[in-house]
């Protein structure tokens, strides 16, 4: 069966691509927004008038009264970061009721954050420059099979249960090898308990509901966090997050076939950014570097790290389109650019001494990879007002137009501006039944 109603929103680059404006302008027409991957190391960004949210495990469809908001299988979730999450959003007048967590979940523990930590400080040079969230531990743990999901919050004394046969093996990880006094139980229990009592009823079973949903051709729209360039499997490994971030894993995070993905929307920002290490071939030390940060405000949501920034790299993004089969670009930030003398765009690299033009899977070779840059004009004016791709300035549009081209995905939109009103959608966007027209 295909419902034809579902779009699916990943990163494209390496995160912090914009995707919280892009899923925040579709998700006000879905009637459920799911996330599938990740956990609280993801952070978004809505700003809305003259509120702004920054989101960790919620998706932006909660700002929406009536919106279903799913937090799938897929995701490892911080019991005690949600509680806090859900807190500050009811105290602005949010409603949290809609929102629902599949129980095949896995949660993301206190210990998993000090190990998380303890690790980096570990791997010294070799750290991985993670957020710190605890996400890589919580996702070993399950595959290990001695996580905590979170259908074990429905009911103290099975939660009780499964912490007193898994915390003796984290005790002894945390003492011996990390040098940790390790955690009480009792302690444990009372910090988790409201988190039980407030999580708990909203724990279910969510590839159920998202099932119905679709088969009654409701809009489903799936929340990718952080990138391709994260993936774990097609990333830049080891240099990546633990869990798939393409959009193939909104079918196994969701608990759904792949014939429910409709449309697989790339978020990609008009130049490249990256946060922790890992090589970064556009990356870019001189002052344009400095400028991009500066004007785009690339620092982190969730860590506030100042990102690593770069010019916009072809190669990189004709991956993430075809590890992620994607249908369609949402470019962010072009506004970013305006008043830059000149912008580059990488169309290939050279790697010893070859031209390269596939992503390589080799992170020694892609040290070795030097871009080459087409350079284009800049524009000074202020495109933040800019509603109509004809109305851009005419470098804008030739630098938009060979992105396109070097690519071989169509632009579906346009982000000018942070605000869900600073779009430009183009003419024959497939994305239609998604916006709703302006007035
Ligand atoms: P972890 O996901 O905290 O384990 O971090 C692994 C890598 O992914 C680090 O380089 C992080 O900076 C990066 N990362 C994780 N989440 C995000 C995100 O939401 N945006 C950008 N980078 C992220």
């Amino acid at each position: 069966m295909n419902t034809n109603k579902s779009v699916v929103v990943v990163g494209a680059q390496w995160g912090d691509e914009g995707k919280g404006k892009v899923i925040d302008f579709l998700a006000n027409q879905a009637d459920v927004v799911s996330r599938f991957q990740g956990g609280n190391n993801a952070g978004h960004t809505v700003v809305y008038g003259a509120n702004i949210f920054k989101l960790h495990h919620v998706p932006s469809g909660i700002l929406n009264s009536g919106t279903l908001c799913l937090l799938g299988n897929g995701m490892v979730v911080d019991p005690l970061v949600l509680v806090e999450e859900l807190a500050a959003l009811e105290k602005r007048g949010i409603d949290t009721s809609n929102l629902r967590i599949s129980g095949k979940a896995h949660l993301n523990m206190a210990y998993h954050k000090d190990l998380d930590k303890a690790n980096e400080r570990l791997l010294g040079e070799r750290k991985i420059g993670t957020t710190g969230r605890g996400i890589g531990p919580a996702y070993a743990d399950k595959v290990m099979r001695r996580g905590i999901r979170a259908i074990d919050m429905t009911g103290f004394e099975r939660f009780r249960e499964r912490l007193a046969e898994i915390l003796p093996l984290q005790n002894r990880i945390l003492k011996e090898i990390y040098n940790h006094k390790g955690y009480d139980i009792n302690e444990l229990l009372e910090l988790y308990c409201p988190a039980l009592e407030k999580l708990g009823p909203m724990v279910t079973d969510v590839a159920q509901l998202l099932i119905e949903n679709l088969k009654k051709r409701k809009k489903v729209l799936f929340e990718g966090a952080q990138g391709a360039l994260l993936d774990i499997d097609h990333g830049t490994y080891p240099y990546v997050t633990s869990s798939s971030t393409v959009a193939a894993a909104a079918a196994t995070g969701s608990g759904l076939g792949p014939q429910y993905l409709n449309q697989v929307l790339g978020v990609i920002k008009a130049y490249t950014t990256r946060v922790g290490e890992g090589p970064f071939p556009t990356e870019d030390h001189s002052e344009a570097g400095e400028q991009l940060r500066e004007r785009g405000n690339e620092f982190g949501t969730t860590t506030g790290r100042p990102r690593r920034c770069g010019w916009f790299d072809s190669v990189i993004a004709r991956y993430a389109v075809m590890v992620n089969g994607l249908t369609g670009l949402a470019l962010t930030k072009l506004d970013v650019l305006s008043g830059m003398d000149e912008i580059k765009m990488a169309l290939s690299y050279r790697c010893r001494g070859e031209e390269v033009k596939n992503f390589p899977i080799s992170i020694e070779e892609l040290k070795d990879c030097t871009p080459v840059y087409e350079t284009f004009s800049g524009w000074d004016e202020d495109i933040s007002r800019v509603r109509r791709f004809d109305d851009l300035p005419f470098a804008a549009r030739v630098f938009l137009e060979a992105l396109e081209e070097n690519i071989g995905v169509k632009i579906e939109l346009v982000s000018v501006g942070p605000d869900r009103s600073q779009t430009i959608i183009y003419q024959d966007s497939k994305l239609e039944s998604w916006i709703v027209p302006a007035e």
